[in-house]
């Protein structure tokens, strides 16, 4: 009675609210991005997709419309007037994946935009804050600027001593300018990697552009806004160019040059005057150039920085360059240009270190403390010529020195020779490395922690997640996962940042990516790699074991490999699941069906034996054998599944039902070949088991079954895991929805080889690539490959997330528009929570246990909800801020389901009680 009454109250409120003009809702849409991105300078998406996030404190809050209004100009937004777009007002409740469909957009436009909302009463809300975006160069004649490089022999791909390239070239260029700007643009790229320089200072905070992609299919520019860099009168642009992922060395293969080896540069400035005049600065032959202090750089060797040949000034009108030569023109590349649309890598975080030690006389060794890529920032004073040394480890040896055998062929030393005057500070310019150490010898006196710190740097999508629970060890595993991710999303999804590999390995990059989009918003960075990946497809249809691809014959016939290529209908699927993202879908759905057919082509009996190229298996497991053919067919199978749901997504239900047969028919030869009559799996791993159950394989009245087996398998090995890459990401999630929570805890908080704890027993701060990279009776793995920073088995972020915490997407719908609540409070932990952005805004799930009782916090974001499991032993007795759960405002009782009480819940922040007997936990 008392519900209804106040129910009415509601609706009497809101129908006068709605009604009453001008009254505004509290609801507001923030957080406006464009393809992503916030405020994105340059895009060349000629539909780009829109999006925002609403915010409310009010429960149940919902969008039921929204209006965009796109102006070409602040004036015009301003005053409401959508002169590219006004879509007035639209019945939907969708706040992300808009595409506009405004007035044909052409290059250099700006798009200023905001929107508009209502409620769920119908009250419209105030226009958000105004946002912004620009289209870059869409036409290749709107480039007016030459290729340019330094004129001189290009060094050889393959020195016998690993020597680095040449000299980075520097770039400059004066100009003068007479009126006043109104506005000025940079498009820049270059064949190399390039720092963009104007007026004496450097321009932008990215690093590492044009990011790695197939340079010989297409290379990314980036637009920057320099209005405020330039000046009346004389100017100066400058840019140095390194080799970068272009001409440097890549992979293990001792091969410099693997895209080209001469680095050149293409830059257009375009100035546009107050009076409406405009003037655009070019490169063109017009150019000097100069070699520099930077004697050498390399990804994988390190920089050489000679300070005393500093050109002070260089980049700024006034220098006198007549000793500086002119340039060349090279020729254009066949690659296509393109805009860079995802975020750059960038210097996230300084660290400073924890600790010194001297293991030998004027040696000196900093630990940070945690494992990270990036380079070190080093402070010293000393006499002109003082040659400084650092070298970069991940581990010590039993001496106490950095221990560097893992690296291979990586020289990751960085050496700066000081110029004498003061203290002076060097950064490298164009390399990183893997490391928690940094050995200094040379240092002028005795070094004190201010002397080095660690600057981190990766790819800067934004972070979207945490998660926290009463076990410091778990904790700690958490932060490993995260720290494997900053330390491998560099540009690409790499393996690894510190050896002489740090490459895209599709394998990895598949198992990880459900954990990285809890970690960070990965949306764009996926957007943009499956375009390598796609770009790296064979002709015959095959994807590669690697993207981007480098360009070596023998490095071909990696490709194809089963659970690495399938990493190209893994990533679109998991993009469009977290994401709602349909786009990534229609776009690769030409090649995913290339890959589909390429295998069938050549496993016509529906096992996956052909192998083409490698086969990993389950790479890197532990004492455990799973037949790869299992591994192929299985993920095949999955493969096939994934196509039939993403085909019926973008509308194609022949394909789907297509698919949905294939996958059937894979189904039975997979049972065929490796299920037996009590549900074993041939092999009898856990790998074999865990993939058969995840991928919907097993029969189902054997599931249970071969569940038991696997945890019997389990049991046998004294509670421990087995699995490698392939297996480890399926271990929990599969045991958790298998029934089994108990046995993933265990796994979960065990210490003792092989395991997740074991490697943090050993001090780990990242993930190790081997469950024994590092043991008390054989020390460190063969350092032929033995990386303490490979993100793989970080995997098991995604459960922690997922089961754990229990944010959870819905099995049918995409994007957190409405998913589930669901934790597994198990044996160990007495809380834990985890917080995410998602697409629709935060979503916070967290329990805590004391006093025979569960307490839960919930948020579900607006315009989104979600259904809640609250796990309890009286489910008539729970409590939702106080009240009884079912009479509680946005909360309706649904069912209890396994010791859970399940509700649906609306929009809102929510605090259920629950009685919870400590004895039945999981
Ligand atoms: C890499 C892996 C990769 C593998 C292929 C290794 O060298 O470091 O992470 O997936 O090769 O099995």
């Amino acid at each position: 009675m008392k519900v209804w009454t106040m129910a009415g109250v509601l609706i009497v409120l809101g129908f006068a609210l709605a009604c009453s003009p001008g009254e505004r809702t509290e609801l507001k849409a923030a957080q406006l991005r464009c393809e992503y991105l916030k405020n994105p300078l340059g895009i060349d998406v000629t539909r780009p997709r829109l999006s925002w996030v609403l915010e409310s404190t009010v429960r149940g809050q919902k969008q039921t419309a929204h209006r965009i209004i796109v102006a070409s100009d602040e004036e015009n937004l301003n005053k409401n007037k959508g002169d590219l777009w006004d879509t007035g007002k639209v019945k939907s409740d969708r706040s992300n994946q808009i595409a506009y469909e405004g007035k044909t957009l052409h290059s250099r436009q700006r798009c200023y935009w905001k929107v508009c909302v209502w409620d769920k009463d119908g009250v419209k809300s105030d226009f958000s804050a105004p946002s912004c975006w620009t289209m870059g160069l869409l036409e290749d004649d709107d480039w007016k600027a030459s290729w340019i490089a330094m004129d001189r022999k290009p060094i050889s791909g393959k020195p016998k001593d690993l020597a680095p390239g040449p000299p980075p070239p520097w770039f400059r260029k004066t100009f003068a300018l007479d009126k006043p700007v109104k506005r000025a643009t940079v498009y820049i790229t270059a064949r190399g990697i390039y720092r963009l320089h104007i007026n004496g200072k450097p321009k932008g905070e990215d690093v590492f552009a044009p990011e790695w992609t197939d340079y010989n299919k297409r290379i990314q520019y980036r637009t920057y806004d320099v209005t405020s860099a330039l000046t009346h009168g004389n100017n100066a642009v400058g840019a140095i160019v390194g080799d970068g992922w272009y001409s440097g060395y890549l992979g293990w293969r001792k091969q410099r040059g693997n895209y080209g080896l001469q680095n050149s540069l293409l830059l257009q400035l375009e100035v546009d005057y107050e009076d409406g005049t405009s003037q655009t600065i070019v490169t063109d032959d017009s150019w000097r150039c100069s070699e520099g202090p930077i004697v050498s750089s390399d990804l994988l060797m390190g920089e050489y920085y000679d300070a005393r040949k500093e050109m002070q000034g260089w980049d700024t009108a006034k220098y006198d360059d007549k000793a500086w030569a002119p340039v060349i023109l090279v020729e254009k590349p066949q690659a296509i240009l393109v805009a860079q649309t995802s975020e750059p890598v960038r210097l996230t975080e300084y660290i400073t270190p924890v600790n010194i030690t001297e293991p030998k006389k004027g040696v000196y060794v900093f630990d940070l403390g945690q494992n990270i890529a990036g380079w070190a920032k080093l402070k010293a004073q000393g006499k002109a010529g003082t040659k400084i040394t650092l070298r970069f480890a991940e581990r010590l040896d039993s001496t106490g020195n950095i221990y560097t055998a893992n690296l291979r062929q990586a020289k990751a030393t960085d050496t700066c020779m000081l110029k004498g005057q003061g203290i002076e500070i060097f950064e490298p310019h164009f390399t990183f490395h893997g490391f928690q150490y940094v050995e200094v010898e040379g240092f002028p006196g005795i070094p004190t922690k201010d002397a080095i710190t660690g600057c981190v740097v990766h790819s800067a999508s934004p972070p979207a997640g945490n998660f926290k629970c009463s076990n410091p060890m778990v904790n700690k595993l958490f932060e490993n996962t995260t720290w494997g991710q900053r330390g491998n999303y560099i540009s690409i999804p790499t393996d690894c940042p510190q050896r002489d590999e740090r490459l895209g390995w599709m394998g990895d990059a598949q198992i990880f990516i459900r954990t990285a989009t809890f970690n960070m918003d990965v949306a764009a960075f996926f957007t943009k790699w499956m375009v390598d990946v796609e770009d790296a497809q064979s002709e015959e249809g095959a994807f590669p074991d690697f993207a981007p691809r480098l360009k070596d014959k023998a490095l071909m016939r990696f490709e194809g490999a089963p659970a690495w290529g399938d990493a190209g209908i893994i990533v679109p699927w998991t993009i469009y699941r977290v994401y709602g993202d349909t786009h990534i879908i229609e776009k690769h759905w030409g090649a995913m069906t290339k890959w589909m057919d390429f295998i069938l082509e050549a496993n016509p009996d529906l096992i996956r034996r052909k192998k083409v190229g490698n086969n990993y298996g389950d790479w890197l497991s532990i004492r455990a054998n799973t037949l790869k053919t299992l591994i192929g067919t299985a993920y095949w199978a999955y493969d096939a599944k994934l196509m039939s749901l993403m085909a019926g997504v973008i509308g194609r239900e022949k394909e789907a039902n297509q698919y949905d047969k294939i996958f059937q028919n894979i189904r039975v030869a997979f049972q065929k070949a490796f299920v037996r009559a009590e549900g074993q799996i041939r092999g009898a791993t856990q790998t074999g088991y865990l993939l058969s159950l995840a991928m919907d394989l097993v029969p189902e009245e054997l599931r249970s079954k071969s569940a038991e087996h696997l945890v019997e398998n389990i049991k046998k090995r004294g509670w421990h895991l087995s699995t490698g890459f392939v297996g480890a990401g399926y271990l929990n999630p599969v045991l958790t929805q298998m029934g089994y929570a108990d046995v993933a805890y265990r796994l979960l908080l065990n210490d003792t080889f092989p395991s997740w704890g074991y490697s943090i027993k050993q001090g780990a701060t990242t993930i190790w690539e081997r469950w024994d990279g590092w043991t008390e009776e054989k020390g460190f793995q063969n350092p032929g490959m033995n990386s303490f920073n490979h993100y793989a088995f970080g995997s098991i972020g995604e459960w922690l997330y997922r089961f754990v915490a229990g944010i959870d997407l819905d099995p049918e719908i995409p994007g957190y528009k409405h998913f589930r609540i669901k934790p597994f409070p198990g044996r160990g932990l007495e809380f834990a929570e985890a917080e995410y952005n998602s697409i629709h805004g935060k979503i916070i799930s967290g329990w805590k246990l004391g006093g025979g009782k569960i307490t839960m916090n919930v948020t579900i974001p607006p315009n989104t909800t979600a259904i809640v499991f609250v796990p309890t032993s009286d489910a008539s007795k729970i409590t939702e801020s106080g009240n009884s759960a079912a009479d509680s405002e946005g909360v309706k009782f649904f069912r209890v389901e396994n010791g859970a009480a399940v509700f649906k819940v609306s929009s809102g922040t929510y605090t259920f009680t629950s009685a919870f007997n400590n004895r039945e936990r999981p």
